[in-house]
């Protein structure tokens, strides 16, 4: 069988850029018996700096000086280390694909760099999408290059692929989804009583909350995520446009109301056309997730009601959307 080599630059090598080195290391034989590809991973990125080599970078290597020094800096054999902008590193490394696992706010610029240098971008990072969507994918198409995003909705679980790829006759109608997988478990733990700021507290301690727990409590996270939804549903928006309310006004009692009447309090995205918003919502059914699933309930004029649920977090599973959409741009390589 012929094996085709792809060469990947892979920017942020943190929890998700570590899972998707170990999918990469582990499931190396069943890409080339699959697909026919090889992945060769010709730079690996963190703050600070740049490792690369073009014949090939030891992932087992990258994986262990990270975890053992925390930088991949600490590297001190043959391997080379490059104090680069990512925008220079863009322009510089011969990749066929730029995988972005990083979590750049401005990374914007350089994926707009890959694609311009005619390198294909895969991202698991929402900003660039939630501000920039229409003139990433404006240049992607003009270059007719793959850029793919799938990790950036529901981690692995395939709703960008569904919306993108899927569905091409049907007019979306409406989409109702439940986004964000820590507003689940405070909302949860709030329904046993406990109350907001304790649940932040054990969210954290169970490493399910960030530190700075504020971009999941605050909504900005499903906002990101909404906004993707709406500009591949519908047509492209910026997440100035969407409205937005998060969970940190909710109370132990409006849950438990909720509860009584056989509902529960979810942060639910309303995606509709030239419409998205954000807020704490009583739901039952399908919605009603209580543990780190995410589900969307998409509305179509042909199929009626499609419900996709599946894990919405998790480093395996965000892996999972990220290397499916690392296969998807290889097989479109020229
Ligand atoms: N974790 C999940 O379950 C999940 C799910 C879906 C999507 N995502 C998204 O995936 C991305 C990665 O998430 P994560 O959990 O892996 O985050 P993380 O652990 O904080 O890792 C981020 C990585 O990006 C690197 N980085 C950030 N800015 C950089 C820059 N300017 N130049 C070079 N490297 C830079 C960081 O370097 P240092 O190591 O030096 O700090 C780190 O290695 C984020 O955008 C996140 O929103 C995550």
């Amino acid at each position: 069988m012929f094996v085709r080599d792809v060469k990947l630059s892979l920017f942020g090598f943190g929890n998700v850029g570590q899972a998707v080195a170990r999918v990469l290391i582990s499931k190396e034989a069943f890409f080339r018996k699959k697909y026919g590809l090889n992945f060769r991973v010709v730079s690996v990125a963190d703050t600070s700096g740049v490792v690369w080599l073009p014949e090939g970078v030891d992932l087992r290597e990258a994986l262990l000086v990270k975890e053992n020094f925390g930088k991949l800096s600490a590297w001190t054999n043959d391997y080379e280390v490059y104090n680069l902008t990512l925008e220079e590193a863009v322009r510089e490394i011969d990749a066929d694909i730029v995988v972005d696992v990083t979590n750049d706010g401005n990374a914007h610029e350089w994926h707009l760099a890959a694609l311009k240098d005619g390198k294909s971008v895969v991202t698991s990072n929402k900003p660039p999408l939630a501000f920039h969507y229409a003139e990433l994918t404006k240049e992607a198409k003009k270059r007719n290059l793959p850029y793919l995003f799938e990790a950036t909705v529901m981690a692995g679980t395939p709703i960008i692929g569904l919306l993108r790829e899927n569905l091409l006759g049907d007019s979306v109608r409406r989409i109702k989804a439940v986004l964000n997988a820590t507003t689940t478990f405070i909302l949860s733990r709030m329904e046993q009583g406990i109350d907001f700021e304790k649940a932040v507290k054990q969210a954290q301690e169970l490493g399910i909350a960030e530190r700075d727990p504020s971009g999941d409590v605050l909504g900005i996270d499903a906002g990101y995520k909404a906004t993707i939804l709406h500009c591949v549903a519908f047509k492209p928006i910026t997440f100035d446009e969407i409205s937005v309310k998060g969970i940190a006004e909710v109370t132990v009692d409006e849950v438990k109301m909720a509860l009584s009447n056989g509902k529960r309090v979810r942060l639910v995205a309303t995606v509709e056309e030239g419409n998205v918003r954000v807020a704490p919502e009583e739901v039952s059914g399908p919605l009603a997730v209580s543990s780190n699933e995410n589900v969307a309930l998409i509305e179509s004029d042909l199929l009626g009601e499609l419900l996709i649920k599946g894990a919405g977090a998790g480093l395996k599973e965000t892996a999972s959307g990220v290397v499916s959409d690392i296969v998807k741009a290889s097989l479109k390589l020229r």
